[in-house]
């Protein structure tokens, strides 16, 4: 198992290109299965994620190639059951279910279980299924979802913390091929949904109101193949913007999009962290001390749940108290206990971390958990001072493309090693 050795201390410098996004490619490349012409997906990030959905759609009877941040898919032929074992490596792989019931009118997948930040139940992609008129039975862990046909119906998809992201990629999907017309209310208006939407409406889907509370789909007969690029990933983005602060560096990140991350961009700038647009460019550095901030994580347009961890290894650098409090999954504060091995002062009470920040950081071994918590233990140890090793970095390569090579082009001193 592999590594990250760091030493700290090294204010970044230079610029970094932004990839394309991980969970925006992940629905798009399950939408082709929609079709049986061939799909072509652009600036698709080279993640252990996008190659287990290249299993996924190959498992399924698609031909599929990835090179260069290029997917091809041909769904030519495809069947309606995707096994425990591929299922299980990656929940995403939920997303292909509506692609199939629509296509196909019958889905069967593996459960995808929980994880380590929550629960995460699929109980409102099944009442969408539902409500378009399919039959559900959960037997051996597995969800089988059949209808001889899908009506289009109007539907409310808000749960516990709200929205559901891929639930309503599931559904906006499922809908396409439906009769008649279905209306998503307290549909996610995440830009990854807004993007699929784009795509879906390339392939000669008719959907409107996507990246708003309300999505309409108009039911057709059929899709044709399509060609798309996927957005910049806002929350890689996020993720070298809180290096560029804890480190007390300057950056300029290449291929982001600000406008993705108004919230995340608003509480760098009162914690001290500028960012401004210089052309297609932002500049990223501190501007003096860096200040406490409170940050409570919502769905879009508030602030990601996954710039949470990142922004807790910058706070904890922060003199002051800053109380971060977290509404969208259960048990997100796995970095904690890690981060206090460096050296932060932060406890949890409740949904909220408080955090007594401005102890500075020194160098250890620290254990990465899941994949944001993975980036806030590296930007921690770009911040301290000594050695730091993060073990179990597979979890960083599921959702970061080539990390410690964008890090090492701003000056940073991290290297991939074979965990001892
Ligand atoms: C997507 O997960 C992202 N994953 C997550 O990113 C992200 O944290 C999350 O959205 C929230 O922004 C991908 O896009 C692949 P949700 P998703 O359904 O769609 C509850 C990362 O780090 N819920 O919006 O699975 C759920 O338990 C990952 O890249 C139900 O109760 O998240 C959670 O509390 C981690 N019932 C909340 O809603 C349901 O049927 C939001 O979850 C579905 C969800």
């Amino acid at each position: 198992m592999e590594s990250f050795l760091i030493k700290g201390g090294v204010p970044l410098q230079g610029a970094v290109e932004i990839s394309g996004s991980k969970n925006a490619a992940l629905p798009i490349m399950a939408a082709t299965l929609l079709t049986d012409e061939p799909c072509v997906i652009r600036r698709v990030p080279d993640l252990s994620d996008t190659r287990f959905m290249v299993e996924i759609l190959e498992s399924l009877g698609a031909a599929v190639m990835f090179e260069n941040g290029t997917v091809t898919v041909h769904a030519r032929k495809i069947r309606g059951y995707a096994d425990y074992e591929l299922v299980r490596k990656m929940r995403g792989s939920i997303c292909i279910a509506g692609p199939l019931l629509a296509r196909l009118r019958q889905a069967r997948i593996s459960l995808p279980g929980g994880c380590i930040i929550g629960a995460r139940p699929i109980n409102l992609h099944l009442k969408g299924f539902a409500a378009l008129g399919a039959k559900i039975k959960i037997e051996g862990g597995y969800v089988d979802a059949a209808a001889k046909k899908l009506n289009g119906a109007t539907m409310f998809l808000g749960g516990r913390a709200g929205p559901t992201v891929l639930g309503t990629a599931n559904v906006m999907m499922a809908a396409t091929l439906a009769d008649g017309v279905t209306v998503i209310e307290s549909a996610a208006c995440e830009p990854e949904v807004v993007d699929l939407a784009k795509f879906l409406n390339a392939m000669g889907a008719q959907i409107s109101g996507a990246g708003s509370p309300t999505i309409t789909i108009t039911g057709v007969k059929k899709l044709r193949g399509a060609e798309h690029e996927v957005i910049p990933d806002r929350i890689e983005t996020a993720t070298f913007m809180v290096a560029a602060g804890a480190t007390d560096g300057e950056i300029a990140i290449k291929g982001g999009c600000a406008d993705h991350l108004r919230a995340v961009i608003d509480k760098l700038n009162e914690a001290g962290v500028s960012v401004k647009r210089s052309g297609a460019d932002m500049i990223v550095r501190r501007k003096g001390k860096l200040k406490p901030v409170d940050i409570t994580t919502l769905p879009y347009s508030g602030f990601p749940t996954d710039a949470q961890a990142q922004m807790m290894s910058l706070l904890a650098l922060a003199p002051g108290i800053s109380i971060i409090t977290e509404r969208i999954f259960e048990s997100r504060f796995m970095h904690v206990s890690e981060l206090a091995r460096l050296g932060a002062d932060i406890e949890i009470e409740g949904p909220s971390a408080i955090v007594k920040g401005g102890r500075p950081l020194s160098g250890a071994p620290v254990m990465a958990s899941d994949l944001r918590a993975s980036a806030a233990l590296v930007i921690a140890g770009l911040a301290a001072k000594g050695a730091t090793q993060v073990n179990r970095i597979y979890h960083l390569d599921r959702g970061y493309e080539r990390m410690d090579e964008k890090l090492r082009r701003l000056g940073a001193r991290i290297h991939r090693v074979e965990e001892k």
